[in-house]
């Protein structure tokens, strides 16, 4: 009886003292690796986790794992859910690989977290043959600030419940085949700078909703099929340099409202808007 409580105290101490999120990682990694059948043929230790992959793993001083970037890594598999047991990741970066599958919706867990200040702020997908849709889960990233995910083969909505992320400054996922309409909930993410929804199938209006966003600095929604009016509203847009709206089914002026001055780039072509000589 003793020895029964003596081992499973040692076993409890263990995975509090030696830190259990460490081990997980390993695991995590391990299977990571698996997944997307990254060419690696060192096998993942808690000696080697955090020094024998910099830069694309980066730890913190107490071996956390914060940062991951595959980029051009050439990775071919499907991103695992197991992903979501990596407590204190900041930063996940996969651009320009082949990975397929969908978006887990387990790494909305990224948010849940328990060491002080961890958060993840930015999560980079972009060109892969990612499909499926992108998770309504996600809302619960609070932190995220850019979000890239385009050239992809992502479908579905833009889900009206990312009007949580409000620390989001770029949202870019042109290219994929998204449709439904421009959520005008959205007007909350007021730190918005760079939205690109390019090449798409959005219909719908543009949302008046919008004009909250006093940051924007590039807006660009071409190759959808929005119809409606360039909204007055977006006069509020002070900061505006980029927007690209062509190729849509837009109709009307160009808003006299608009501080057109300002706007370094300006595309509008093959819509039905009429543009006065200012
Ligand atoms: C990821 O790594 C690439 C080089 O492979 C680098 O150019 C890029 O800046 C890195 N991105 C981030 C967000 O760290
Ligand atoms: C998504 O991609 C996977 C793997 O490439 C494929 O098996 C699946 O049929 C695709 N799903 C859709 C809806 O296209
Ligand atoms: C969320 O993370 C916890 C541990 O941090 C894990 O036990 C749980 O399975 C995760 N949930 C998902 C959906 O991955
Ligand atoms: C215009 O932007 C300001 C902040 O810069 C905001 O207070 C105001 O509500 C916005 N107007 C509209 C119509 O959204």
């Amino acid at each position: 009886m003793y020895f029964r409580w003596r081992a499973a105290l040692c076993s409890i101490i263990t995975l509090m003292v030696d830190g259990l999120p460490f081990q997980v990682e390993v695991e995590v990694m391990a299977e990571f690796f698996v997944a997307v059948r990254y060419t690696n043929t060192t096998p993942v230790t808690p000696d080697n986790l955090c020094t024998s992959w910099t830069p694309m793993i980066v730890c913190s001083s107490d071996e956390k794992v914060l940062e991951l970037n595959f980029t051009n890594a050439n990775l071919k598999g499907t991103l695992p859910s197991s992903l979501s047991q990596l407590e204190y990741i900041r930063s996940f970066v996969a651009k320009n690989s082949q990975l397929t599958g969908t978006l887990p919706a387990s790494i909305s867990n990224w948010t849940k977290l328990n060491y002080f200040d961890a958060h993840i702020d930015k999560f980079l997908i972009a060109n892969n043959q990612l499909n499926g849709t992108l998770p309504s889960a996600y809302s619960a990233l609070a932190r995220l600030q850019s979000f890239y995910g385009d050239y992809n083969m992502l479908m579905g909505t833009l889900p009206s419940e990312y009007s949580q992320l409000t620390a989001l400054g770029t949202f870019s996922c042109s290219n994929n085949r998204l449709s439904g309409t421009l959520p005008a909930s959205w007007r909350t993410l007021l730190l918005m700078t760079e939205l690109s929804v390019t090449g798409n199938s959005l219909s719908g209006t543009l949302p008046p909703e919008y004009s909250s966003w006093s940051m924007i600095s590039f807006f660009e929604v071409d190759g959808n099929a929005l119809t409606g009016t360039l909204p007055p509203e977006y006069a509020n847009w002070t900061m505006l340099h980029w927007l690209v709206v062509n190729n849509n089914f837009l109709s009307g002026t160009l808003p006299v409202e608009y501080s057109v001055n300002q706007i370094l780039f300006l595309r509008l072509r093959n819509n039905n808007v009429a543009i006065r000589i200012f």
